[in-house]
């Protein structure tokens, strides 16, 4: 979870290739996104025979395995490797909505059919699948930039985070840095935050394949790799 453009999305997918290459681990990526739905960004060139949205299995009575199976969008050369979300042109209203109690069954779900469950979540909690995953969560990784405004986005929303159901086993929180160009107050931002286990550093690459669509490629920057294989580890 994190503040919004923090980076949640580029991290999910990076820290999810990051553990099934590495830990020989069946992994997921759920995205909660219905505003910005995540498939088309992931996968800008498959077919549309080859896209499933999460939202046909979460409009069903009861969450099914079968169903929800039926739903994983599958990486090419990559086996027990999944990714879950909506599709092109999906919103809000494109589905029945769902109520948390459905939101926990399709978690509780995909916690049993794989190893790893790497949800993307949304900056706000209205978000029910995001909501819940922060709930059930082994580990939080919470994303924040060098910037006024992730400053104001975590002042309004932490407090939202105070019920004790929010509590997690394991809070990683991580300062990224999006941008180059210009100067980032970092060492303030560290101030700030206070809790910074991890800087992500700029990574060129990443913002590349954001903008042409190839998250799922591979990356060689090293201090970013470095940074990425230290989160892994603390969430393995
Ligand atoms: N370490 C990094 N170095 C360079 N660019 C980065 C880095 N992390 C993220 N970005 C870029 O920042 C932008 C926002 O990233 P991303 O879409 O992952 O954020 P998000 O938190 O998922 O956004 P949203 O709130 O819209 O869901 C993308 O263009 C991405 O490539
Ligand atoms: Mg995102």
């Amino acid at each position: 979870m994190g503040s919004p453009n923090s980076g949640k999305t580029s991290l999910a997918t990076k820290l999810a290739q990051f553990i099934y290459d590495n830990k020989s681990a069946t992994v997921l990526i759920l995205s909660t996104d219905y505003e910005t739905p995540t498939l088309p960004v992931i996968f800008p060139n498959k077919k549309a025979d080859e896209l499933f949205s999460v939202g046909v299995p979460l409009s069903k009575t009861d969450i099914l395995q079968s169903e929800v199976l039926k739903s994983f969008v599958t990486v090419k050369g990559k086996m027990n490797f999944g990714f879950l979300g909506y599709m092109d042109g999906e919103n809000k209203f494109t589905y029945p909505s769902y109520d948390i109690k459905k939101a926990k069954a399709l978690l509780t779900v995909l916690m049993g059919l794989v190893d790893f469950v790497i949800v993307d979540c949304t900056s706000s909690l209205d978000n029910l699948l995001s909501e819940e995953a922060v709930v059930m969560a082994d580990t939080v990784i919470r994303l924040a930039t060098p910037d006024i405004k992730s400053i104001s986005y975590f002042s309004s929303q932490l407090p939202l985070y105070v019920d004790p159901k929010y509590k997690t086993e394991q809070l990683i929180v991580v300062l990224n840095t999006i941008e180059k160009e210009l100067f980032l107050p970092i060492e303030e931002a560290k101030a700030h935050f206070k809790d910074i286990a991890f800087t992500l550093p700029y990574c060129r690459t990443l913002r590349e394949q954001s903008i042409d669509g190839n998250l799922l490629k591979a990356i060689t920057n090293k201090k970013y790799v470095k940074t990425l294989k230290l989160i892994a580890e603390k969430v393995v």
